[in-house]
């Protein structure tokens, strides 16, 4: 047929580079700022945090999603950096562990000045945008990482940590995680408890954005019930697309248009289709349905790149995003809708959390539980309780006299 040589040449520009190449013009003014990424615990599981040895060097780091090439290929311009310490940490060395990872973080924005910005404010990010360099943020994924202890929580603020994601996939003492939905943990603080809400208000008042991906739902309405700024999901997708608990649910998504949150979408298989196997057009769905039911506004990326075993053919590393993005736009997104998805959205919301944050108001000083303070700590507080006989065998062979002779048995 003589008009199939135009016909085809037209599908070619309509389908193919012309939307990637209009996704790179785009993203050289509005670089992506992902929600999350676990290149930092993979520093800790390969090099032991080493970052001098020559395999861990970042421009030619191998099998990892991220790599400084890679992050240059994917337009990414901002990153929350996870400080992860996995939950069998809890009430150990949790909070050590995370103050490793937050050292690491930093430890790679001082190796590769070039690349990497450590900042801690919207400001900074933009500033980064401005340079070339990624901006970097800290990302405590864990409520258990602050020991249940607002003194911790507002250290670790000091430190750098610009959003704390309530759980990991473990209840803390005073909030659930998602694995109450499936039944697998028992729901303990129903939603929130007493001192989870200290811990939100007192995020609020530092100006720490809350993060709800992991936790339970009724955690996650308690917390947007509750929060006087927008909250995020750093790394989740749609239940209504894929059944799994770790991903949120509709009316939660209406929740988060209302209050101006944000959900950063994930690209772990097992949430995007339910499968093992996934594609990039499976994630676009879920970026679709989020903006059906939350909003533009309430769209953005969290890839848990390196946190994933995983990942959608076309989405395998950090340089993909330009080809979601290409995605986004065949799907006829706007230009200013995908600007939001990329890294307004989120400026927006962490905007608004540093307008709601005040340091002139005086810090909570809800007490550590009691019944959550180590034994050591006990005493030294004086809650101690009876005297602990197993470690003081003395005491108990002078009890066991007095009982003895009281009997009259010696
Ligand atoms: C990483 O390797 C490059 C050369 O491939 C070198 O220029 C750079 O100094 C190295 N960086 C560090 C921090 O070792
Ligand atoms: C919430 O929904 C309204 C109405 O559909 C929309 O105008 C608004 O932009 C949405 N908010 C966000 C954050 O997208
Ligand atoms: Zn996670």
């Amino acid at each position: 047929m003589r008009t199939s040589w135009w016909l085809w040449a037209l599908v070619a520009v309509c389908t193919g580079d012309q939307f990637r190449d209009e996704a790179e013009r785009i993203m050289r003014g509005t670089p992506v700022i992902d929600g999350h990424n676990d290149l930092p615990w993979r520093l800790l599981t390969m090099f032991n945090n080493r970052l001098q040895i020559e395999r861990a060097n970042l421009t030619s780091l191998a099998n990892t999603h991220t790599n400084i090439p890679k992050l240059r290929a994917g337009f990414v311009g901002g990153q929350f950096w996870s400080a992860y310490t996995p939950c069998d940490t809890q009430n150990k060395d949790a909070v050590k562990r995370t103050l490793e990872q937050i050292d690491v973080i930093q430890r790679m924005c001082q190796m590769y000045p070039e690349t990497f910005v450590c900042v801690t404010n919207s400001a900074g990010v933009r500033q980064a945008f401005r340079e070339g360099r990624v901006a970097s943020l800290v990302g405590v994924e864990g409520g258990h990482s602050i020991d249940s202890s607002l003194g911790v929580l507002r250290t670790l603020y000091r430190l750098g940590m610009r959003y704390l994601t309530l759980t990991h996939s473990c209840n803390t003492p005073w909030a659930d995680n998602w694995l109450v939905d499936t039944g697998e943990d028992k729901a303990e603080s129903q939603g929130l408890s007493h001192f989870g809400q200290s811990v939100v208000k007192e995020m609020n008042r530092l100006g720490v954005i809350i993060d709800l991906a992991h936790v339970s739902v009724a955690t996650m309405k308690a917390a947007l019930r509750l929060s006087t700024a927008p909250v995020i999901f750093s790394h989740s997708s749609a239940y209504s697309l894929c059944q799994h608990r770790r991903n949120v649910p509709d009316d939660v998504l209406r929740l988060v248009n209302q209050t101006g949150s944000l959900v950063m979408v994930n690209f772990y298989n097992d949430y995007v289709s339910c499968r093992q196997e996934a594609t990039l057009s499976q994630v676009a769905d879920h970026l679709d349905h989020i903006k059906k039911v939350a909003g533009a506004g309430a769209v953005g990326f969290g890839g848990d790149f390196d946190g994933v075993s995983r990942l959608p053919v076309g989405l395998e590393d950090v340089s993909k995003y330009p080809d979601l993005v290409a995605e986004l736009l065949r799907r006829r997104w706007t230009e200013a809708e995908v600007r939001g998805a990329l890294a307004n959205n989120l400026l927006r919301v962490f905007e608004a959390v540093e307008q709601v944050s005040d340091h002139t108001q005086s810090p909570e000083e809800e007490p550590i539980p009691a019944a959550q303070l180590q034994a050591s700590c006990r005493t030294m507080y004086g809650y101690s309780e009876a005297p602990s006989l197993h470690r003081q065998p003395g005491a108990l062979l002078a009890s066991l006299t007095t009982v003895l002779l009281g009997l009259g048995l010696l």
